[in-house]
C-alpha cells in the first residue's frame, strides 16, 4: 500500500445528509519506541506496543451537511460534557492534514464528543486513543459513502488518518500487540498504518499487566513534537534508529517464545534509551523525577528478591508503567499497594492489562 492507495475517488456524498458514529479507542504503551521521525509523519524506526484495556476515548462524531458550501472545516468540539475551544486548533489541523485522503469532510458541520476513561490531566496522554477514536468515526463516514471498502481496509486507513494526528496514535486501532513502521522480519509492517503483531503470542505474553503509575500528573515539560525535533540533531541518532530495528528483531521472537527474562531486559533497556536520548540531545532534558527513580529501585530490588519478572517501561515524561504477567498479578498488585502507591501523585494509579483494538459502540445515519 502507498499513500495514493488511501485517496478517496469517488466522494459522493448526495446521499448523505447527517448521521453520527461512536467509536471507543484504547491508549497504548510502547516496548520498543518511536522516537525521530521525517515528513510526513514517518518514523525513523519500527516500534510496537500493547494495547491497553482500561484507557480509552470514546468519541461521537456527529455530521450534518452544510447549507452552502465552503472550503473551510467546521466543527464543535466537546470534552468531557463541557464546549471545549482550546482543542479546536489541534482538530482542525489534523482535519487539514487528512482532507486530501478524506476530501467529504468540507462538506459537513462536525459536532465533535469526546471523553476519556481515564482521568484528566492524569499525565496519561489521550492524543492516540483520542486521534484513533476520531479517525475511526470518520472512516465510519467514508464507509457510509463507499460501502465496499473491506475492514482490512478499514482499519488501514484509520490507522494512516490517526498516524496523520499523531504517530502513535496509529498503534490504537488494532488489539493487544501492534507494530508500526517498516521492519524486515515483518512483511506486513508498513510506515503508513499500523498492524497485529502477525505471529503466535506467547501464553507468558496474554492479559500481560500493566499498571500506571502516576508520578507526575503536570504538563508535559516537552511536548513529543519537540522531543521528536530533538533527533534531527541528535549525535546518537543513528544507533539509536538502528538499535530499536535491531530491538524488534529481538522482540518479534521473545513474543513468540516466551522468555519473559529476556523481554524484561529488552523493554526496560528501551526506556532507559529512550530517556537517554533526551538527556544527550541539545536543549536537554530529565524527565524522571525523584520518584520515578525510586520507583525503578523497588521494582529491581522486588523482582531480585522474588525472582519475579516485573519490569517497568517509561514514556516521554515521569510516570512508570509496570509490565508483570497476569500469573504474578495478586503479589505484583500488593506490593505496588504496599510499596509503589505512595510514591505516586495522591497515590494515584491505574490498573490495566493488553486488550483488544478500537469498536464501534454506536451508529446512525
Ligand atoms: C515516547 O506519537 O506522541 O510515547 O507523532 O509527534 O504525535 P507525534 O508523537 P507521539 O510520540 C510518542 C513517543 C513515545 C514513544 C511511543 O509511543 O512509541
Amino acid at each position: 500500500m502507498t499513500e495514493k492507495d488511501f485517496i478517496l475517488i469517488h466522494s459522493d456524498t448526495s446521499k448523505l445528509t447527517k448521521g453520527s458514529f461512536t467509536w471507543e479507542s484504547p491508549s497504548n504503551i510502547a516496548l520498543v519506541k518511536y522516537w525521530g521521525k521525517s515528513e510526513p509523519q514517518i518514523p525513523k524506526n519500527a516500534s510496537i506496543s500493547f494495547t491497553l484495556s482500561n484507557c480509552k476515548t470514546i468519541t461521537t462524531l456527529q455530521f450534518s451537511k452544510k447549507e452552502n458550501l465552503t472550503k473551510d472545516f467546521n466543527v464543535e468540539v466537546i470534552f468531557e460534557g463541557e464546549k471545549k475551544d482550546a482543542f479546536k486548533p489541534k482538530i482542525l489541523q489534523f482535519f487539514k492534514r487528512i482532507e486530501q485522503y478524506v476530501p467529504f469532510i468540507t462538506e459537513f458541520n462536525f459536532v465533535l464528543e469526546t471523553k476519556n476513561t481515564f482521568p484528566h490531566s492524569s499525565g496519561i496522554a489521550s492524543s492516540a486513543s483520542g486521534l484513533s477514536a476520531l479517525s475511526l468515526c470518520i472512516m465510519s463516514i467514508e464507509k457510509e459513502i463507499n460501502p465496499n471498502i473491506s475492514p482490512e481496509y478499514f482499519n488501514q486507513k484509520a490507522s494512516f488518518l490517526a498516524r496523520l494526528g499523531s504517530g502513535s496514535a496509529s498503534r490504537s486501532v488494532e488489539g493487544e500487540i501492534v507494530v508500526w513502521g517498516k521492519h524486515e522480519t515483518i512483511a506486513e509492517s508498513s510506515d503508513l498504518y499500523g498492524v497485529k503483531f502477525p505471529f503466535k503470542i506467547h501464553s507468558n505474553f496474554s492479559k500481560y499487566q500493566d499498571t500506571i503509575l502516576l508520578v507526575d500528573r503536570g504538563e508535559k515539560q516537552v511536548s513529543s513534537t519537540v522531543g521528536h525535533q530533538l533527533m534531527y540533531e541528535h549525535p546518537f541518532a543513528q544507533q539509536r534508529f538502528d538499535q530499536a530495528q535491531e530491538n524488534i528483531t529481538k522482540l518479534t521472537k521473545i513474543l513468540q517464545n516466551g522468555d519473559l527474562k529476556a523481554f524484561v531486559n529488552l523493554v526496560e533497556s528501551e526506556a532507559l534509551s529512550l530517556h537517554a536520548m533526551m538527556m544527550t540531545s541539545n536543549p536537554y532534558f530529565i524527565l524522571m523525577k525523584p520518584n520515578t527513580l525510586k520507583i525503578i529501585e523497588k521494582i529491581w530490588a522486588y523482582r531480585k528478591e522474588y525472582d519475579s519478572n516485573i519490569c517497568f517501561t517509561l514514556d516521554a515524561g515521569a510516570n512508570v508503567h509496570v509490565l508483570y504477567p497476569e500469573k504474578e498479578k495478586e503479589k505484583i498488585q500488593f506490593f505496588i499497594e504496599k510499596e509503589l502507591s505512595e510514591l505516586c501523585q495522591n497515590k494515584h494509579y491505574i490498573n490495566d492489562c493488553v486488550g483488544k483494538g478500537a469498536t464501534e459502540i454506536n451508529n446512525f445515519v
